[in-house]
């Protein structure tokens, strides 16, 4: 697939759509405890650091490595690939899984990560998604109120033997 061009790609951020209804990872992580820990040790978490400090104000770089710095977010936030959370972090619309998609939830795929790795950006192989989704995994838990099954964040699941 031909990838799009820069000013496509960021037309495709979820954030771009509502930058207002923004809530920030703080709030996510009241109930989504492991899955906060997980993006915290990430490198989207930390992806305004990455920049070299005379770059951290360039909207050329913030465009991918903090979109709503605006809104007080710094680096990749969990809206950034989950849409905007005003509408749908409140825990009854959450329980509802076709509500909250109704009112903002996305579901993140290969689209979602694209529009910001795309062929320009440095890395020295093309993006695979399936690989590069198993280095950010933080899904999998129950939120907090949903009975507890699953342990910790980050670590793949194991192979069995
Ligand atoms: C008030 C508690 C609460 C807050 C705040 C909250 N969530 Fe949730 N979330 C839940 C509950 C409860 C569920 C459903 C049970 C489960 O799957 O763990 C859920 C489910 C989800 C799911 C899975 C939905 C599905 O149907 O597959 C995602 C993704 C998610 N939340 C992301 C977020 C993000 C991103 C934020 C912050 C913008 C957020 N949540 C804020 C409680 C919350
Ligand atoms: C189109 C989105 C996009 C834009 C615009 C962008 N970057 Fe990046 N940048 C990325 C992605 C994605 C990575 C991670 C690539 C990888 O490791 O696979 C990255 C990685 C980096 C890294 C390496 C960080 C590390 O931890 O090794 C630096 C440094 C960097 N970018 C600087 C910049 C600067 C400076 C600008 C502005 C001139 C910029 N970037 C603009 C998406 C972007
Ligand atoms: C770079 C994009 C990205 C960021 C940032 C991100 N997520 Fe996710 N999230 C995903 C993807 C993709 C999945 C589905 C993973 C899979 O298919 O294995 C997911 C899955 C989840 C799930 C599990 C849904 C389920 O069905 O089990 C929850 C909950 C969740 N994310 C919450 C969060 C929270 C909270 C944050 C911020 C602290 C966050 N995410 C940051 C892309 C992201
Ligand atoms: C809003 C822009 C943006 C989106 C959307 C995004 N990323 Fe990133 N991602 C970045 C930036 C910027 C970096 C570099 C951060 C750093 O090096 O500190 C990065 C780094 C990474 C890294 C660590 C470097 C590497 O390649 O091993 C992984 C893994 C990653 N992203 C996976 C994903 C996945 C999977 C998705 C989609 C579910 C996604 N990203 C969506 C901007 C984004």
């Amino acid at each position: 697939m031909r990838l799009a061009p820069l000013a496509r790609a960021l037309a495709l951020l979820p954030s771009l759509a509502g930058a207002g209804d923004l809530v920030g990872p703080g709030t996510c992580q009241a109930c989504h405890p492991s899955a906060y820990e997980a993006w915290r040790a990430s490198a989207h978490a930390r992806a305004l650091e990455a920049l070299p400090e005379r770059s951290r104000a360039d909207r050329r770089c913030l465009a991918c490595h903090a979109p709503s710095l605006d809104a007080g977010i710094a680096g990749v936030g969990c809206e950034e690939c989950h849409g905007p959370g005003r509408r749908y972090a409140a825990s009854y619309v959450m329980r509802d899984a076709e509500l909250a998609r109704a009112v903002g939830l996305q579901d993140p795929g290969a689209r979602t990560c694209l529009a910001c790795h795309t062929e320009t950006t440095p890395s020295l192989e093309p993006f695979d998604y399936g690989r590069k989704v198993r280095l950010i995994a933080h899904g999998g838990e129950r939120a907090a109120g949903a009975p507890a099954t699953s342990p910790g964040p980050a670590a793949p699941a194991p192979a069995r033997r």
